[in-house]
């Protein structure tokens, strides 16, 4: 054999052992400590909320997350890592800012949901078409659930949050519903007897008021009518004598009296 070869084979196996040596001691650090390839030996860590600056040991120096940063783990990382930002403009909501050892946590806005299970894109909720209704409102995580309408239910809008709506009770049904269309309801026959029964009583009371003011004017008429008459016929006969004038004068008097006294409590009663 070649010395040469020799060399290079004693030379690689030197070289190996101290390699498989420092691997083996950097999985068995002491509690608390982490291997560092950079330090080639086991070195405190950073706590969370924080990043390394620079050392090893006891001159270790870390610095906290910046703004919109966090840091959830005891670590040695250079950098933190940078916490979510809920784009409006894409559907999401801020549901928490976060803080240095937490990522923020974002939503889907109303009306929206999650894509997927990761929830990198928000989607429009899903509208029942018309004769379905919505059974499970959608939310930020599920989609709007649909429903056939069942009988006697309908659903006449394309809708994510309507549900399917009872038919309309009618007495006396025009058109029958089906699952996108409302029982139409026939004309209420009681409530148009009604009306007609209350203009029918409207119309004769009018007319029978009428014909009764008529009759109320006419027998006046004819009480009036012989209340002068009656009188003259009374009056011409008496002045025949002078002496028989001043006694028919008292006379006319005593008669104009008594017929008013006749008279008047008739008047009153019938036709003032
Ligand atoms: C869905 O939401 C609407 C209001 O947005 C509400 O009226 C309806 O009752 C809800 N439906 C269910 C099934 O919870
Ligand atoms: C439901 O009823 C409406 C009105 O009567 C009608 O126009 C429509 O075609 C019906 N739909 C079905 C699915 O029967």
């Amino acid at each position: 054999m070649d010395v040469r070869v020799l060399f290079t084979l004693l030379l690689m196996l030197f070289s190996a052992v101290p390699q498989m040596a420092t691997k083996s001691s950097a999985q068995v650090c002491d509690p608390g400590l982490i291997f560092s390839e950079e330090e080639k030996m086991c070195c405190e860590m950073c706590s969370p909320g924080t990043r390394l600056i620079s050392g090893c040991r006891r001159d270790v120096t870390c610095h906290p997350c910046g703004n919109s940063e966090y840091q959830k783990e005891y670590n040695r990382e250079k950098s933190c890592v940078q916490r979510n930002y809920c784009d409006g403009n894409v559907g999401f909501k801020t549901v928490f800012s976060g803080s240095a050892t937490e990522n923020s946590k974002c939503e889907c806005m109303e009306g929206l949901h999650c894509e997927q299970a990761s929830c990198e894109l928000c989607r429009k909720h899903t509208e029942c078409p018309v004769g379905y209704g919505v059974k499970e409102n959608g939310t930020s995580k599920t989609d709007t659930v649909c429903e056939p309408c069942p009988k006697g239910y309908f659903s006449n809008v394309l809708s994510s949050t309507e549900p399917c709506l009872k038919w309309t009770e009618c007495s006396n049904v025009q058109v029958n519903g089906n699952a996108s269309s409302d029982n139409i309801c026939g004309g209420n026959n009681a409530a148009i007897i009604a009306v007609i029964c209350i203009l029918c009583l409207l119309i004769v009371s009018v007319v029978v008021l009428y014909h009764f003011k008529g009759r109320i004017a006419s027998i006046c008429k004819q009480q009036n009518k012989p209340h002068q008459p009656r009188l003259i016929p009374v009056t011409e006969p008496e002045p025949k004598t002078p002496m028989e004038e001043t006694f028919s004068e008292e006379g006319q008097i005593v008669m104009q009296e008594t017929g008013k006294e006749h008279h008047m409590p008739e008047e009153d009663s019938h036709c003032v």
